[in-house]
């Protein structure tokens, strides 16, 4: 088993879970990994655990580093079970170490386990001797939970950020620079978008704190750490928590026979007359948490169904309930779709997305089978729409 040297008595210790592809409805097609630092310095402090079914696995690691019954500190950046899970099984071989986390880490914890572990609780500015390195607790609140916290250690300069920065890929090297640095981005990218997006306005505070201390490598939870490519990851954060955006739309949709998908390939020929950059995506088969990783930087978001029962196409609501919950902000939307008698998911689909915080266009709903009028007027729709995404506050 590889344990790899990060700095000078900092070590990589997580495991790496190659099958998983669905983290909480989040699809992972390069798996995730449950990362977790051990410090040896003349105390022996170890920085989140891993889900509990890779515990030994963890325990292993450790082992081949240091006996685990001679860790002083558990760190618990955050409470969620990918993280804390295996927190049980390592205070068994380490009974002595202490617990150290947020008051709000602490009350999950005990709710998790139902174990009154020896908690030492920390707030902002507290920090831990571990010999030659300080380890200093920066808490996150609500990024994205609320125990959540970052750790800093100061001698090697690494900050532990827990899910901030992380990446769902799998990959044999640990480091940024040792991997395609593409799709470590894109899996960044699609990280934040599916959960951290309706935290943004608190990443800019996360990031002023940050900001305040040299940072030689940031090491979170998931995926790869960052030491080359530490300036390109604080500014796509910068970027996404000031919601940044492109001349792009996606537009998403589902159909029951066909009149609007017609629909929709008319919309997106109309969108790209207008210049813009445009993605379509039918619901039934497209991957809903790739979709949402499109949407972090576009501008306009133009969803589609057909009408069933009076309202949109289950496929439909699900993206609908999706956003709502993810709230992308600085966003253009409208509805458009076919409907055989009385219509009504475009209604539906207008007063979600305005519930989600987007700003919504007049829809387009036909009778129907589109003909050649219709569609011309499916045209004119997104090329309109595209002109608009152009006009609007970047
Ligand atoms: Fe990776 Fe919020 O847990």
């Amino acid at each position: 088993m590889n344990n790899v040297k990060l700095a000078e008595g900092v070590y990589y210790v997580g495991a790496v879970d190659w099958n998983v592809r669905d983290f909480h409805g989040f699809t992972t097609p390069r798996g995730v990994t449950y990362n977790s630092f051990l410090i040896v310095d003349e105390k022996i402090c170890l920085v989140d655990t891993v889900k509990a079914p890779f515990a030994e696995e963890l325990i292993e690691r450790i082992s081949q580093i240091v006996d685990p019954a001679k860790i002083d500190y558990v760190i618990v950046n955050h409470v969620e079970p990918d993280h804390s899970s295996g927190l049980p099984m390592i205070m068994e071989k380490a009974p002595q170490a202490k617990v150290i986390l947020t008051e709000a880490g602490k009350s999950g914890i005990l709710k998790h386990y139902q174990k009154n572990y020896d908690f030492q609780v920390v707030k902002e500015g507290d920090f831990i001797n571990l010999g030659k390195n300080k380890l200093h607790f920066i808490p996150l609140p609500m990024l994205h939970w609320p125990d959540s916290m970052a750790s800093y250690l100061d001698g090697e300069q690494i900050l532990f950020s827990n899910d901030a920065f992380g990446q769902h890929i799998c990959t044999t090297k640990r480091f940024d620079d040792e991997n395609d640095i593409h799709e470590i981005m894109y899996e960044a990218a699609k990280y934040y978008a599916n959960i951290l997006m309706p935290f943004g306005k608190l990443v800019g505070k996360a990031l002023n704190k940050a900001s305040q201390v040299p940072v030689k490598m940031i090491a979170p939870s998931h995926g790869v750490v960052w030491r080359s490519n530490i300036p390109e990851i604080l500014h796509k954060y910068e970027q996404w928590g000031t919601n940044y955006t492109t001349d792009k739309v996606i537009i998403a949709y589902d159909s029951m026979w066909g009149s609007t998908e017609k629909m929709a390939r008319r919309i997106l020929e109309g969108v790209a007359a207008a210049g813009v950059n445009a993605k379509l995506y039918r619901l039934s088969a497209a991957d809903r948490s790739d979709l949402m990783m499109q949407l972090l930087e576009a501008r306009g978001v133009l969803i589609g169904s057909s009408t069933q029962n009076n309202g949109p196409l289950a496929t439909v609501g699900a993206l609908l309930t999706y956003i709502k919950g993810l709230r992308p902000a600085n966003k253009l939307g409208a509805s458009f779709g076919a409907y055989g008698w009385g219509g009504g998911a475009q209604k539906v689909i207008d007063e979600s997305m305005a519930s989600a915080g987007i700003k919504v266009d007049p829809s387009l709903a036909l009778k129907w089978v589109p003909d050649a009028e219709e569609l011309e007027k499916c045209f004119n729709f997104g090329l309109e729409f595209g002109k608009k995404i152009l006009q609007a506050e970047k």
